[in-house]
């Protein structure tokens, strides 16, 4: 890996001037693990972190959440907005553009929620400082990488080669167990903690995915 994932990094991303190139995201449908854990959970306040083109906070104002879609590159959150108008969803949704590893929000979230932000800082910091943001009673939701290194090895780039070029670096990939056991079982309870696999669909056939599911409440 020859870079850093900083703002450079994700704006030249969402600009399509890097390898894995980000037309499946900004089209893309949301995370089918957002609505498996989020669906039965009473509508609130939600901070999608590192929102991308925006399809996961779209889904979560179509449900009646109130959400933040958080995200460093101006361009992801350019797409975002022209997706939520277009969804008729504009006013549930606010676009804040910063860099997530410095900025804070001025109040908690009854949902704090992530799919494969993976910012400059180290991966499990990043999960340590959004779950902060968790109102009480509130959930956390992270949905990560998790590499096979068996079967895959990195280009110039940190990133993969052929069909699965999409997929991010080993800088990026956390294990459920990891993630689940930063969270103080005192203030937490941890409803999911799962690794899976899938195939996301894109123009060129099938990507496999494979995936981290945590999903904990805070206690009241
Ligand atoms: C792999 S993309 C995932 C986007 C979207 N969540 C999705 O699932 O399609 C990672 C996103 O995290 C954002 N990101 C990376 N570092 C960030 C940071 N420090 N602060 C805010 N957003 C960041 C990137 O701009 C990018 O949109």
């Amino acid at each position: 890996m020859d870079h850093s994932f900083d703002k450079s990094y994700w704006d030249e991303h969402w600009q399509g001037d890097r390898a894995g190139a980000p037309a499946a995201m900004a089209a893309g449908p949301p995370n089918p693990h957002l609505i498996r854990e989020v669906t039965d959970l009473t509508p609130g306040t939600a901070l999608d972190a590192g929102c991308g083109a925006g399809a996961e906070a779209i889904w979560l104002a179509s449900r009646g959440w109130q959400v933040t879609g958080a995200d460093i590159a101006a361009e992801a959150l350019a797409r975002a907005a022209e997706r939520a108008a277009t969804a008729g969803v504009a006013d549930r949704v606010q676009w804040v553009e910063a860099d997530l590893s410095s900025w804070a929000p001025g109040a908690a979230y009854d949902l704090v929620t992530t799919h494969y932000a993976h910012p400059a800082m180290p991966q499990l910091d990043f999960y340590d400082r959004i779950a902060a943001w968790v109102a009480p009673g509130g959930t956390l939701l992270i949905v990560g990488h998790l590499h096979d290194d068996d079967h895959h090895h990195e280009n110039d780039h940190g990133h993969r080669h052929g069909a699965d070029a999409a997929e991010p670096p080993a800088s990026a990939s956390v294990r459920a167990a990891d993630i689940a056991g930063r969270l103080d079982p005192a203030a937490w309870e941890v409803a999911t903690a799962e690794e899976s696999h899938r195939d996301r669909s894109t123009h060129g056939g099938g990507v496999p995915l494979h995936d981290v599911v945590v999903r904990a409440t805070r206690r009241p």
